[in-house]
């Protein structure tokens, strides 16, 4: 628990060195609590010049994919957006959303609440808002939010279980969450890892995408699948220290190896059942 807290510290302390950054800036800087490289956090962004609502003050390049792509929100919803940054995903909801919705971010770095709320300011909007609080304690009513969506931000929470909970406490019923996030699939050699997460900065805190759906399902959605998944390409100057040719061809041929940027649907059940071991019953 006091780790937790130390590693939630560390993100923190990262993110407002962060937010101080420019885009640019950050697609050659850092962002986990792994250390600095040469991390190159643009092998994980998605490219949103064309999206509706896109507002280049808000986009610090830190996502690592777009939830709003398939996140089915609907005019005059109210939509959470998880680790909210500088507002990027919550512009693009609210132009989805409307005037007659709402749109909240919450984010623990206040240089990014900061940052989100000139934003908003800038842009005329009174109906995103961008509140303080961590993600494993939900600063937001329980049954109030019609759709989450987050973007490359759960893989840095320590727990990732009591962060699910809270995603179920706060949905309405039959409401659902559209998530983008860094997953690894099957077991990278040791040495492999450690050299992607500085290469790739945010997969610090990344786990199996197995685990990571049995965790949704146990936190009791249902419906959970994957919406799209993109493996990250590591160079192949980084995968040769630790594969062999033939090693090399594999895992470029392996769809089962590596690193992938997901984007995760799940819905909370019509009818409000007890999460499996949340023992609220
Ligand atoms: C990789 S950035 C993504 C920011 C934003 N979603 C985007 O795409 O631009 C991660 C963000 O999550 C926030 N964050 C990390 N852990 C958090 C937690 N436990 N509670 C709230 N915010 C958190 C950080 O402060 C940071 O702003």
């Amino acid at each position: 628990m006091e780790n937790n807290e130390a590693l939630k510290a560390m993100v923190k302390e990262k993110y407002t060195l962060i937010a101080n950054q420019s885009k640019t800036e950050n697609e050659t800087s850092c962002c986990g609590v792994g250390g600095c490289a040469t991390v190159d956090y643009a092998v994980f962004a998605e490219n949103y010049q064309d999206v509706q609502g896109y507002n280049a003050d808000a986009d610090l390049g830190l996502g690592c994919g777009l939830p709003t792509e398939f996140a089915q929100i609907n005019l005059g919803d109210t939509v959470l957006d998880l680790g909210s940054g500088a507002g990027n995903d919550c512009f693009v909801a609210r132009a989805i959303t409307g005037e007659s919705g709402k749109v909240i971010g919450v984010d623990m770095t206040e240089t990014m609440i900061e940052k989100s709320r000139v934003n908003a300011e800038k842009l005329g909007f009174n109906n995103v808002e961008f509140r303080l609080g961590d993600i494993e304690r939900l600063p937001i009513t329980a049954n109030t939010i019609d759709v989450i969506i987050s973007n490359c931000v759960l893989n840095l929470v320590p727990d990732k279980a009591k962060a699910f909970a809270e995603m179920y406490r706060v949905l309405k019923p039959s409401a659902h969450f559209s998530i983008s996030d860094v997953v690894l699939q099957g077991t990278l050699p040791e040495g492999l890892r450690n050299d992607a997460e500085m290469y790739a900065g945010c997969v610090s805190g990344a786990i199996s995408q197995t685990d990571y759906l049995k965790l949704l399902s146990q936190a009791g959605f249902v419906n959970v699948q994957v919406q799209k998944s993109r493996k990250i390409s590591l160079p192949t100057e980084i995968l040769s220290r630790y594969l062999d040719k033939e090693g090399l061809d594999s895992y470029a041929q392996n769809d089962s190896l590596g690193i992938y940027s997901i984007t995760v649907y799940g819905q909370k059940p019509a009818t409000q059942t007890c999460a499996p071991d949340s023992g609220c019953c």
